[in-house]
């Protein structure tokens, strides 16, 4: 080798270790990165639904850790589009794994076909086979905090949690609704069935009767009774969508997402397993004190006693409520609170601060360790209307995110002292925690079981 080749390779080998040097640098969580996506686009015209489901949308690719997702309907010219034009019902968006196409396996052709062309993958949340999103609000997305905390960060993109032939993609489901000129804003919103003149489902079937409004009226391509001879024009709309996150590095503490619905209801499966359904949606009947000041009085209080598998530190909370919504509440199983989340009215005419309507949602940030949820606990998630009206196909939401519990200074401080104890006495120590430990587990048991009996009764 000559010795200016030689040269030349260990300034490549230079080269090659700075640039390898500078990359965990720049990985660690300090820098923040930001996306700006939007959503293909969707036609809204006066009285119009759309209930849609785009598939493998652009988002951040790579293994790394969200920091926040935040959206909004826009239109062509980046307007925000006020919610008095533009209901958002909701917006939410699924992590799955899709079929890659490319590098079939050519010895096994047709091995594709037995494959499902997408995985779900669900949030931590407790729901039987409903809200399995990661991200998701309504019309409260302007104004609700989606930032989640250093050192915390939601995981995506790990390549080797895809299943082999899969890769990771995203969802994004939009449920807007053109209140332009409607006869009844709210009850467009609410989805009333005799608003969308609608009787039966998105598949066909009649509706459950006494049935009287949901989002088994307000599908896709139906439509909401419009002011006669109102006229305005058809709207190309986006949804716009700001996604913040770092590269995923050792710094960071995965946090897991939970979705608790006010209307989930734990039961017994035959086999002994426990398992939550959810309705999603519920209605809130009128106290029959409209016009008078009794406010205080018509407040419909919902109830639901859930059981979290696994505990936590809670990092972060905010609920979803529709018009009407006057809070909600988490509580431990001994009564302490978790989390509250209070609805933000907006009292003006633009986008962001629409009078009557929620939009935003007051957010928990408890200091990290300081509230925390054991395993198996049976948590009260609690939901509040005003009922001196009353409300169709409204929902009662937690979103939570839970990092598994941090060994704390005091545990650290434990371990060291355990370290300076003398061999036989070290011994006694272990069996006496030992010991505590399992009368703890089974009094928690026990507790449980007659919890869940009394969960039981209440559900009936
Ligand atoms: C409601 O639907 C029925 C049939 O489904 C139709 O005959 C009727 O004209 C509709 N009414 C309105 C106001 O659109
Ligand atoms: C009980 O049955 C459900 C399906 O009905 C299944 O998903 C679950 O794994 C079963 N649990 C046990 C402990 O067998
Ligand atoms: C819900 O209403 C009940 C009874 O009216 C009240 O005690 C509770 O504090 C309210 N919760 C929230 C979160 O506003």
């Amino acid at each position: 080798m000559s010795s200016s080749s030689r040269s030349w390779l260990l300034a490549a080998m230079f080269a090659a270790i700075a640039v390898h040097s500078s990359l965990p640098t720049t990985a660690r969580g300090n820098s923040l990165r930001t996306s700006v996506f939007l959503s293909p686009p969707f036609i809204l015209e006066p009285g119009s639904v759309v209930n849609q489901f785009y598939r493998d949308i652009d988002f951040p690719r790579g293994h790394i850790a969200l920091k926040s997702l935040d959206a909004e309907v826009v239109d062509e010219a980046g307007n925000s589009i006020p919610l008095h034009e533009t209901y958002l019902h909701h917006w939410l968006i699924v992590r799955y794994y899709g079929l890659k196409e490319s590098e079939p396996p050519t010895k096994t052709i047709g091995w594709e076909h037995d494959l499902p062309k997408s995985i779900p993958v669900r949030n931590a949340g407790i729901c039987h086979n409903t809200l399995s999103q990661y991200f998701g609000l309504g019309s409260e997305t302007r104004r609700t905090r989606t930032w989640v905390p250093d050192p915390y960060g939601i995981e995506a993109g790990n390549p080797e949690d895809a299943p082999y032939g899969y890769e990771e993609r995203w969802m994004l489901n939009v449920h807007a609704i053109d209140t332009r000129g409607a006869v009844d804003r709210l009850g467009c919103t609410e989805c009333k069935c005799d608003l969308y003149n609608v009787t039966i489902d998105e598949y066909g079937r009649p509706l459950r009767k006494g049935y009287i409004g949901g989002l088994f009226c307000c599908y896709d391509k139906t439509r909401c009774r419009v002011k006669q001879g109102f006229n305005d024009v058809p709207r190309k709309l986006y949804m716009k969508y700001t996604v913040k996150w770092v590269d995923w590095d050792d710094g960071v503490v995965p946090v897991k997402i939970y979705i608790l619905d006010v209307t989930g209801s734990a039961a017994e499966r035959s086999n002994g397993s426990s398992h939550t359904s959810c309705k999603v949606e519920y209605e809130v009947e009128s106290c029959g004190l409209a016009g008078t000041s009794n406010d205080k009085y018509c407040i419909d209080n919902k109830r639901t006693r859930l059981i979290m598998p696994r505990g936590g530190d809670i990092i972060y909370g905010a609920s979803h409520q529709h018009t009407g919504g006057v809070g909600a509440a988490l509580y431990g199983q001994d009564g302490r609170l978790l989390c509250s989340s209070m609805p933000i009215y907006g009292e003006g005419d633009e986008a962001g601060d629409e009078a009557g309507y929620i939009v935003g949602m007051s957010t928990c940030y408890p200091s990290p360790g300081s509230v925390s949820i054991a395993d198996g606990e049976v948590v009260t998630f609690e939901s509040n209307y005003s009922s001196t009206q009353m409300h169709t196909g409204v929902m009662g939401l937690f979103y939570l995110l839970v990092a598994d519990k941090q060994p704390s200074k005091f545990q650290y401080l434990v371990s060291a002292i355990d370290g300076e104890l003398m061999q036989s006495s070290y011994v006694s120590w272990v069996l006496i925690a030992v010991g505590v430990t399992a009368a703890f587990a089974m009094v928690a048991r026990y507790r449980q079981s007659r919890a869940m009996e009394g969960y039981q009764s209440l559900a009936v």
